[in-house]
């Protein structure tokens, strides 16, 4: 059988972006802007999404593109058997992320719906602390699962590419909608205030941990540490720009993340409710709580609800898929049969996600960061010690003149310069996991050594060929 392949270059940029935009831009990223510093935060951002994510983000591509494989398949065709397991571990972490972000997933769907009576407006608190875990979270998580799988099942360039086709659209119309028109209410202005402000002061007090979360955001929002780009690069049949695909899914992320908040603060201001600091209380008790006050409160929860759940459906199709190709490259399986093994497996991880907080938030606040930064620091390792010079090629080929001369600083930046960062962070984040605080300079000796060791002992690894 002939490998499934998208059916138009847009298709996968939208793919792509659907990926990306996700829970992270609407529920992570406006708060974390609003919090640490305003428009200042906002251009420290953009710098790591440049400098980290965009770099990252290609290193999964050029895999991708270069075996035309699920992430296991692709380390095994290019570095040789030994480095399945990397691939491996990006099956790991696709489970963590879906796990809890289909039990999200399924919060997303309970309020779109309960959006149409106004069952949450009474008492927003109260609701959301009897529907956020328990047997019902596990209903409405076996719901968006199941959408998940509908999707999925339709194929690659069937299902996948024509949902999301819609999807993408639909989403920047909606909130741009949105935007305009909370733009109009009384008492919004302050919102834009408190969500973009310049505070350089907070900046400078806090640079480090700032810098740290930003990073980190960056890669989330982005999609990236979980095999899903690589997958999705995997089924380009053209030779055509990665590096300008690239880039404008990342600037289509930063600019739908930067609309959520457009809408999401100017909102809360002119109903005057405290924006809080984010999390989930955020979204489903002080937003959800606001629409009762306003005009068409039925219609605006419904609206908002739902372009959520676009966003939050399309980032989970692309989780899902890694583990469908895994099954249908490497084991031949069918994708129906395909399909529903993992749609089986992520209803009994989401499930225990849904009927346990405290395993809901070591997965969401802890292992998924963890997970993703391992598995991303290991493609780029692999990209910059095992492919070397093919990962350049693979880079350049396809790309316009100005793209090629990006060639050789990426280079560095995957081989180098972003695998130093996730050590350094990966070795604070350890620490503090298990209770043992690393300081900044520990950080830095354990990142190069970690960098540097994996880099001379890729040498060994290697197969001669
Ligand atoms: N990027 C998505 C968001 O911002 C989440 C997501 C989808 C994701 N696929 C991923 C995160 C793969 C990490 C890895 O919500």
């Amino acid at each position: 059988m002939t490998r499934a392949t998208w059916g138009t270059r847009l298709g996968f940029v939208l793919a792509a972006v659907g990926s990306a935009v996700g829970l992270g831009n609407i529920w992570r990223f406006p708060w974390l802007t609003a919090t640490n510093g305003g428009s200042a935060f906002l251009l420290l951002y953009v710098l790591l999404i440049l400098l980290v994510g965009v770099p990252g983000l290609l290193g999964e591509m050029v895999i991708g593109r270069r075996s035309r494989r699920n992430p296991v398949g692709a380390f095994d065709a290019l570095g040789g058997r030994r480095f399945r397991a990397l691939g491996g571990l990006a099956l790991v972490a696709s489970v963590v992320v879906l796990s809890f972000y289909s039990v999200v997933g399924g919060w997303i769907l309970r309020y779109t719906a309960a959006s149409v009576t106004g069952a949450y407006f009474e008492a927003p608190q109260a609701y959301f602390a009897a529907v956020d875990f328990g047997p019902a979270a596990v209903g409405f998580h076996a719901l968006f699962l199941l959408a998940t799988v509908a999707v999925v099942y339709a194929g690659v360039d069937r299902g996948i590419e024509v949902a999301t086709t819609v999807m993408v659209p639909g989403i920047v119309l909606l909130f741009g909608v949105l935007a305009v028109w909370v733009a109009t209410l009384p008492g919004s202005a302050g919102g834009y205030e408190f969500y973009l402000s310049l505070d350089l002061a907070y900046l400078r007090a806090n640079f480090f941990d700032v810098l740290v979360a930003a990073a980190g955001q960056a890669l989330f929002t982005l999609s990236v540490g979980a095999g899903a780009m690589l997958t999705y690069a995997s089924y380009i049949d053209e030779d055509r720009s990665l590096v300008a695909d690239g880039t404008l899914i990342a600037v289509l992320n930063t600019g739908i993340g930067v609309l959520a908040g457009l809408v999401i603060f100017p909102l809360l201001y002119s109903l005057g409710v405290p924006p809080g600091s984010g999390g989930p209380g955020a979204l489903f008790v002080s937003l959800a709580g606001a629409f009762a006050d306003l005009p068409a409160s039925r219609l605006v929860g419904v609206v908002f609800f739902g372009v959520v759940l676009l966003a939050a459906l399309s980032s989970a199709i692309s989780i899902f898929e890694v583990l469908v190709a895994y099954l249908v490259d490497e084991h031949g399986l069918g994708r129906s049969r395909a399909v529903a093994g993992v749609g089986g497996l992520f209803f009994l991880t989401g499930s225990a996600a849904a009927l346990s907080p405290s395993l809901f938030a070591l997965l969401a606040d802890t292992i998924a960061n963890l997970a993703l930064t391992v598995t991303l620091l290991g493609f780029l390792l692999f990209c910059g010690w095992v492919l070397g010079r093919d990962a350049i090629a693979e880079y350049e080929r396809g790309a316009g003149r100005v793209a090629r001369l990006t060639g050789r600083p990426w280079y560095y930046a995957v081989a180098v310069v972003v695998p130093l960062f996730l050590a350094f962070t990966l070795a604070t984040g350890v620490g503090t996991l298990v209770g043992a605080p690393v300081s900044a300079p520990q950080a830095a000796v354990i990142a190069v050594a970690a960098v540097g060791g994996t880099a001379l002992a890729t040498r060994f690894l290697v197969e001669p060929t």
